[in-house]
């Protein structure tokens, strides 16, 4: 019986970015270190009181219990365009241009297998979420990655990948967008954003805008939807779709679900390949991200200000730890790391696995993001400030001792 078969899709898929440290914490965890894991983006707060209600209400009903097929719950598609219509100056047709998926994640990466094959090009942030640059690579298309960092304009990166893929003689045909980004918290305003969208024009691709973090950007009330940038939304939904999620504005990651709005053709490619895929996200849990959606906007509003104070007393604790300073945060749940000289020998990597062992930290390394990532780390912000200064104050120990620096 042969049983060394080859699996070209999954040989050919790098270690998922967040798993190549596991063992490392495993072993330090096993060892009854009390360990201060800033690696995944795992929202640390319970659901809210009401939400665990409806979710409790919605269970204790029998005919939730079954299969839901379709696009989703015509009550949580609508008040995914409602939410859409309350923030921005955008309407969707809840029959056609919105669909219920199992988080975002699920979302893009079967919009990627819908709409990519073989032949085509995809281009991906980087450093990228990593599911960013994974999607289209499942789906068997090449990636081409546009640099995201700060002082670089997103348009001008984009543009010159656009370049790049042209004078292959090949066509770009789906951009992937994740602002505010994941991991380097960058936030863009609606007139950057407008910008980026006029290149994806140009160069007449489709876009997938990730839009997980729309509740958490410190600046201002609101992280701009690909649909309200001043570019007629009927113009933009001919070639782009949108995805929100739960799982970080509602701390509902476990129970998480999303919503994907935008161009008909896209939704229903996504439609179609979902239909052959699953049958819908539990109806106790549309049901409460729809009640969500509409009744509990107390709950992203108290969670951008959490995180934006985690943000604030990481960034002062490092500094006050000996790291170089490090730019104001502007959003997300995280903060983006340079590694210091000292450390990038190491790489992100064996940097990340040396705090974990030495300071009992863990965070995520840059590498973990795409090639663009290396020489960070990503902290999130799951913890509170008492313990955020504790693990800072841990990293400058480490970081004075690798510099040979004495202590008093
Ligand atoms: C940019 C981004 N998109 C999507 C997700 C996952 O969203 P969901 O839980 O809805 O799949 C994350 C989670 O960390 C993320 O950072």
């Amino acid at each position: 019986m042969p049983t060394n078969w080859p699996f070209p899709r999954v040989d050919s898929l790098a270690p998922y970015g967040f798993g190549v440290t596991d063992e490392v914490k495993a072993r330090v965890r096993a060892s009854g270190a009390d360990l201060i894991d800033l690696g995944l983006g795992n929202p640390d707060r319970p659901l809210s009181a009401p939400l665990v209600q409806r979710l409790h209400e919605a269970i204790d009903v029998p005919e939730n219990h079954r299969y839901h097929l379709g696009t989703g719950l015509a009550l949580a598609r609508g008040a995914a365009a409602k939410w859409y219509a309350r923030r921005y100056a955008a309407d969707f047709d809840v029959e056609r241009e919105v669909i219920v998926v199992l988080g975002a994640k699920e979302g893009i990466s079967h919009l990627c297998l819908a709409v990519l094959g073989p032949e085509d090009v995809a281009l991906v942030p980087d450093p990228c979420y990593p599911i960013h640059r994974g999607a289209p690579l499942i789906a068997g298309a090449a990636v081409e990655p546009y640099a995201v960092r700060r002082g670089l304009s997103p348009a001008r990166a984009l543009g010159d990948a656009i370049e790049r893929v042209l004078r292959r003689g090949q066509r770009p045909k789906l951009v992937i967008a994740n602002f505010p980004h994941n991991p380097t918290g960058i936030v863009l305003s609606k007139a950057e954003l407008a910008e980026f969208v006029g290149e994806v024009m140009r160069a007449e691709a489709l876009l997938l805008h990730d839009l997980a973090y729309a509740d958490f950007a410190f600046g201002a009330p609101l992280a701009p939807s690909v649909f309200d940038i001043g570019i007629d939304a009927s113009r933009v939904k001919q070639f782009a779709v949108e995805v929100i999620s739960t799982s970080k504005s509602y701390n509902m990651p476990g129970a998480r679900l999303g919503f994907m709005v935008g161009g008909a053709r896209m939704i229903a490619a996504l439609g179609h390949i979902k239909s052959y895929l699953d049958y819908g996200a539990f109806v106790p849990v549309q049901r409460a991200a729809a009640w969500a959606l509409e009744h509990a906007e107390d709950v992203p509003r108290e969670l951008c200000a959490l995180y934006r104070t985690r943000a604030e007393c990481l960034v002062q604790a490092l500094g006050r730890a000996g790291f170089p300073e490090l730019p104001k945060p502007e959003g997300t749940m995280f903060v983006w790391l340079e590694l210091p000289p000292v450390w990038r020998a190491l790489g992100s990597v064996g940097a990340a696995c040396r705090l974990m062992e030495r300071a009992q930290v863990a965070t995520s390394p840059g590498a973990g993001f795409g090639p663009g990532g290396e020489g960070y780390l990503r902290l999130a912000l799951v913890e509170d400030c008492p313990r955020l200064e504790e693990a800072s104050a841990r990293l400058g120990r480490l970081l004075s001792e690798d510099l040979g620096l004495a202590r008093p």
